[in-house]
This record gives C-alpha cells, sequence and structure tokens, in this order.
C-alpha cells in the first residue's frame, strides 16, 4: 500500500538535497510519510467497510481486509482483476454503466454479488472517484457493504405491516387511528365501506377526523381532544341517518400512550343496528301482546297495534280483513290508508282473498302483481302499491281474515324479517278476535239471562199483585228507597239492580200465607205469626233455582234477620247477613211504619227514621240507618 499512498496523496517525491538541513528535512518528511503510510494502511485494513480501489481501467489495486472477508477471496486474487467477475449476470451490466456514470460523481446503489462460495449477498455499492489537480480520474474506491441484515429487517417488517393491514381490514368493525393533530393516520376497509355508505366522497387518510366525519350531529373534535387531554377511554353509542335508514353503532375511543402522552387515539365502531333492532321487534310485540289483553275492544286494538307495529315496520296503509264464515264475503274490520279509504275490497280474486283462500302469506312488489293478474291468480289489482304484504289470521284451523301492510311508493320497505313479524301479530290479533268472540257470547248469554231472571220477577210480582194488591204496592215503595240507600252507600250498579229485584219479591212467601191472616186488623196470635215467620223461607225456595247474577234469594230469606240475632227464620247475626240483605231490612221496616196496616195506623217518615235510629246497631246496621236518613233528609226522598 506504500505506493499507493503516495498516488492517494498525489505528491512527488524530492529531488536531491544539497545542504545537510535539507537532507534532515527530507529524511523527517520520510519518516513522516512512512508513519502515515503506516497509519492509512492499518486504517484501511482495519476498516470495517468492504473498500475495493480501482485504478480509471477498473482494474483493482487493493481491497480491505473486510471486503477479503465478505468475498471468501484472498486479496492476492483479487488484485489485478476487475469487480464485475461478482456482479451476476443480469447486474453486470447495470454495473459497467454505473462505474462509467461515476466518474463524475460519488453514487451508491444497491444490487446482489456472489462471494467465492456461490452465496447471493446484497449490497449497497458506493462508488468515490479521485482526480488529480487536472480533474483527470486517477481511482476509484468501491464499498460494497452488506445490507443483508437490513433487507431481512425491513422484510420482516413489511410482512408485520401487512399482516397487521390484512387483520384490520378482516374485522367487520370499522376502525381508525388518529394522531394528536386529529388527523386520520390508519383507517381499515370496513370503515372505509361504511363511509362509502353514508356518502363520504373524500379520501379520509391525512384528513381531520371532522372532516371525514361531518355526517355526526356532534362535535368528534372537541371529543378526540378530551381524550387526548384525559387520556381515558370512551365508549358511546351513536346513531346516524341515511336516508330512511338509521344506523347504530357502539364506539369505543381508545388512547394509545406514547409515553405518559396520549400519542394516537384508536376508534372502534360496532355496528349494533340489527341488534337494536331485534330489541325493539322484541318490545313491540311484547307491548302489541299486552294491548290484545287490555284492549277494550277490536277497533281499539288493531289501532293500537298499527301505532305499535309502526315502530318497526311501514304501516302507513294498514288493514285488517275479516272473512264472514257463511256468506264468504271479505270484509275490512279496521283500515288506515293513504289513498283508499273504502272499507270495502272489490269482488273477485284479490290479493287479499288469495292469502286467505290459500292460507299463506304473500310479499309481493307491483311487478309480481301484476305477473299473478297476467297467469289468473287474481283477476283485479286493486291497489297500486309497490310493494304489498299480506298474512293470513287463523282462528284455530280456520282463516278468518288477513292482516295486510302495503307501501305506494317504495318497492324495498319489506322483507321477509317483515313478514315473520306480521306473522306473529297475526297470532295475536286472532286470539284477540277469539276472545272477543267468546266474550261476546257470554255476554249474550248474561244478557238473555239476565232478560229471563228479569222477566221472571215482573212476573212473580204481577202474580202476587194479583192476590194481593196491598203488599205488591209496598214491595215496589220498598225497592225504591232499598235502591236508593244502597247508591247512597256506593253499592254498584250491579248490586243495585240485584236489590231492586230481591225487593220487588221480597215478601213472595206470602203467596202460601192465607189472606184472611195477613190482612186481619187485629193482633195475630202465636200460630198464625209462626206462619208469616215462613214467609222468607218459602220466598227463597221459590227464587233459589233461578240463576241471578246477585244473591236475590240471600236477600229474600234474610230480609227479616237483625244484627243483633233477633230476627228470623234462623236468627242469624252481623257478621253472617248479607249488606244487600241489611239494606232491604231497613228499607223494608221504614216502609213498613210509614204506611197504614188493618191493625195500626201509619207513622209519620220521622217518627219511622226515629224508630230506626233508635235501634241502630241493635236491629239495624247503622250504616245503613245512615243512608236511609241523609236521602230523607237531605236528599228529599219521597215515596209517592
Ligand atoms: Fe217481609
Amino acid at each position: 500500500m506504500h505506493l499507493m499512498v503516495i498516488r492517494f496523496m498525489n505528491t512527488a517525491l524530492p529531488g536531491n538535497n544539497k545542504d545537510t538541513k535539507q537532507a534532515t528535512d527530507l529524511r523527517n518528511r520520510e519518516q513522516d510519510l512512512f508513519a502515515l503510510e503506516n497509519y492509512i494502511n492499518d486504517i484501511w485494513h482495519f476498516l470495517p467497510i468492504p473498500v475495493a480501489y480501482l485504478n480509471p481501467l477498473g482494474v483493482i489495486l487493493d481491497v480491505s481486509r473486510s471486503l477479503e472477508d465478505l468475498l471468501h477471496v484472498k486479496k492476492e486474487e483479487l488484485v489485478g482483476g476487475t469487480l464485475l467477475g461478482l456482479f451476476t449476470e443480469q447486474e453486470k451490466m447495470k454495473q459497467i454503466q454505473h462505474l462509467t456514470l461515476a466518474r463524475n460523481q460519488v453514487s451508491n446503489h444497491e444490487c446482489v454479488i456472489r462471494n467465492k462460495d456461490g452465496d447471493r449477498i446484497p449490497v449497497n455499492v458506493s462508488t468515490l472517484i479521485r482526480k488529480d489537480e487536472t480533474g483527470d480520474a486517477i481511482g476509484f474506491f468501491v464499498a460494497l457493504v452488506d445490507i443483508s441484515q437490513r433487507l431481512a429487517a425491513e422484510q420482516a417488517l413489511s410482512l408485520s405491516e401487512t399482516q397487521y393491514r390484512s387483520t384490520l381490514n378482516s374485522i367487520g368493525d370499522g376502525i381508525h387511528v388518529i394522531d394528536s393533530d386529529l388527523r386520520i393516520v390508519m383507517i381499515n376497509e370496513a370503515l372505509r365501506a361504511r363511509l362509502r355508505d353514508l356518502g363520504v366522497d373524500i379520501e379520509p387518510l391525512g384528513r381531520l377526523v371532522h372532516e371525514v366525519m361531518s355526517y355526526l350531529p356532534k362535535d368528534v373534535s372537541a371529543e378526540y381532544l378530551d381524550i387526548f387531554r384525559k387520556g381515558e377511554l370512551l365508549m358511546t353509542e351513536e346513531t346516524v341517518k341515511c336516508g330512511d335508514k338509521e344506523f347504530v353503532s357502539e364506539v369505543r375511543k381508545i388512547p394509545i400512550f406514547d409515553g405518559d402522552k396520549v400519542g394516537q387515539v384508536v376508534t372502534v365502531i360496532h355496528d349494533i343496528t340489527a341488534r337494536k333492532r331485534e330489541e325493539q321487534i322484541k318490545t313491540v310485540l311484547y307491548k302489541i301482546s299486552n294491548e290484545v289483553n287490555v284492549a277494550q275492544d277490536l277497533n281499539e286494538l288493531f289501532g293500537a297495534i298499527r301505532d305499535n307495529l309502526g315502530m318497526i315496520i311501514d304501516t302507513k296503509n294498514f288493514f285488517v280483513a275479516l272473512r264472514d264464515k257463511d256468506s264468504r264475503s271479505i270484509s275490512l274490520a279496521y283500515l288506515e290508508d293513504e289513498e283508499d279509504d273504502s272499507r270495502s275490497l272489490p269482488p273477485g280474486k284479490t290479493l287479499t282473498s288469495y292469502v286467505i283462500e290459500h292460507n299463506h302469506p304473500l310479499l309481493v312488489t307491483d311487478n309480481d302483481i301484476r305477473q299473478m293478474k297476467r297467469a289468473g291468480q287474481i283477476d283485479t289489482i286493486s291497489s297500486p302499491a309497490k310493494v304489498w304484504l299480506g298474512v293470513p289470521l287463523r282462528l284455530k284451523n280456520e282463516v278468518v281474515g288477513a292482516l295486510v301492510v302495503q307501501n305506494y311508493n317504495d318497492p324495498n320497505v319489506y322483507t321477509r324479517k317483515d313478514l315473520e313479524i306480521l306473522e306473529f301479530v297475526s297470532e295475536q290479533v286472532a286470539a284477540a278476535i277469539e276472545r272477543k268472540r267468546t266474550d261476546e257470547e257470554v255476554k249474550l248469554n248474561f244478557q238473555r239471562l239476565k232478560k229471563t231472571s228479569t222477566s221472571i220477577i215482573f212476573t212473580m210480582a204481577k202474580i202476587l199483585e194479583l192476590r194481593d194488591p196491598y203488599t205488591a204496592g209496598h214491595q215496589q215503595r220498598v225497592a225504591r228507597l232499598a235502591c236508593a240507600i244502597a247508591r247512597e252507600m256506593g253499592l254498584t250498579e250491579d248490586q243495585v239492580e240485584g236489590i231492586f229485584m230481591a225487593a220487588l219479591i221480597h215478601d213472595i212467601g206470602k203467596i202460601y200465607v192465607p189472606a184472611e191472616i195477613l190482612n186481619r186488623p187485629a193482633k195475630l196470635n202465636e200460630t198464625e205469626m209462626e206462619l208469616v215467620k215462613t214467609h222468607p223461607s218459602i220466598g227463597y225456595d221459590i227464587v233459589k233455582e233461578i240463576d241471578f247474577a246477585q244473591p236475590v234469594d240471600r236477600m229474600i230469606v234474610q230480609h227479616h234477620e237483625r244484627i243483633n240475632g233477633s230476627g228470623y227464620p234462623k236468627g242469624i247475626d252481623h257478621g253472617d247477613i248479607i249488606q244487600e240483605a241489611r239494606i232491604l231490612a231497613v228499607a223494608d221496616v221504614v216502609e213498613a211504619m210509614a204506611s197504614h196496616r188493618p191493625y195500626r195506623p201509619a207513622l209519620s217518615i220521622d217518627e219511622a227514621l226515629c224508630e230506626i235510629d233508635r235501634c241502630r246497631d241493635t236491629l239495624y246496621d247503622s250504616h245503613v240507618v245512615d243512608a236511609c236518613m241523609k236521602i230523607f233528609r237531605d236528599n228529599h226522598f219521597k215515596f209517592d
């Protein structure tokens, strides 16, 4: 390397010296040069970078030890040759061109060389041209740096990056990452797709988050700034409208720390629209089931069903069709329609009659409807609907009608899921119709029975009136007074009605007591009294087989019982005497005292009231006494 050093330094040796000082200087300079040469030799050989020095023709003049190590070749084998033999065939030309170009500049590029063993080694080739003072090239340094480790690291990083992106893109949740400038630095495919659905047509990467999420009705920037400041995870539920549709998402914003500061925020957007809809469907169906139990009539129920159902499917146009069992004609029991308010269906084969006849649900668009008409399945298109959805109403095994929704504008407004929902609702409606029919039958039977019972009572009262007009008049007046007391005491109208009927015939048992005893204007003997005292029991026996809604028989048998147990026929006391009988007892006594009897003159009303007041809590129920006195004194009750 001695000569090389001299060339590198571009320095000529001095000529002959004439004086000692010059000779000394020369020796010193030679020594300096020798030291420098050794120094450079050391650096050259211990240089960690593999380097070759080439003459302008590309012939290798020297190589560093590290190049020997890299190529597994001794210096002696390399010097005098060229570097081109190291490069692969493909790379040779590139390298030649590169060396040519490099004559005027420092350059570097990456390529692959082979060592003596044939191993491929990726290297970074740096070339430095050396020039003399005239600018001519006098040699090249060529450094070949092994970059296999760096490339391997880069490949590993690239693979890791690919795996990371593949993983993010395979996740169904929308994910994006923003930096502390609130710019989106990463976004996955799921979120890109969602943004496209929402009409966001800008490239999100590098954009401020509020520019991309401008569809959100809130200040997202403020929300993110807060997370960067506090470093706390934030979970929210976001609802976004897209046309007629609504998306609900569960959004998690997760701070990612860089040291003790939040460096980025990862946002994960999990779509819960389907889950929310399922929850809403359950709630609505529960409400509808409940309505079936509480609705007073079918019209009210249908209205409630339409309102509740409207929360999950389109019910702007909703009707319930019922088929008459005998005539087979179909009528609309309920109708809400934007375009048609006629409560009848056209005659012939319609979509509704098709659903009923075939006992099968139908979800059809306007095209399907036209096809059905061409196929003769229906013979009239009664509805200009874009989509029509009907399900049969089944009562036990019989189809009694259909439940129908339709839309005049959007053919995509209903799905198969909506059909299932409507089928569930139709079961509820059918159950309600069944219950309503049963209720009506019970009500009808009850009304018939009530009419029959009332007729019997009036007939009995008439019979008694024919035989004993005096008692008949008494019973009618007692009935009026007893009903007035009962109402004053707050009894129900059904109870008042029961008291009225019992009072009208409470002495019906006297039909078995000879008239001369009843009408005798003198005190009766003990035997006669005992005979008269049988009339409550006889009255009971007469009416006990009649199926009254109220306990008319017990009122009759107990109307002479007294609360201290001193009455007849059984001598029962307060706790065993029913309230209606206690009322009847007071009304009976007051009317009797205020009326003329063959064996005594009539008392005044005040005298009669004083008497019952005197006997309150002994013979008579004090509540009944109070009510009786009140209606006479405050309400001015009068017998005719
Ligand atoms: Fe009586």
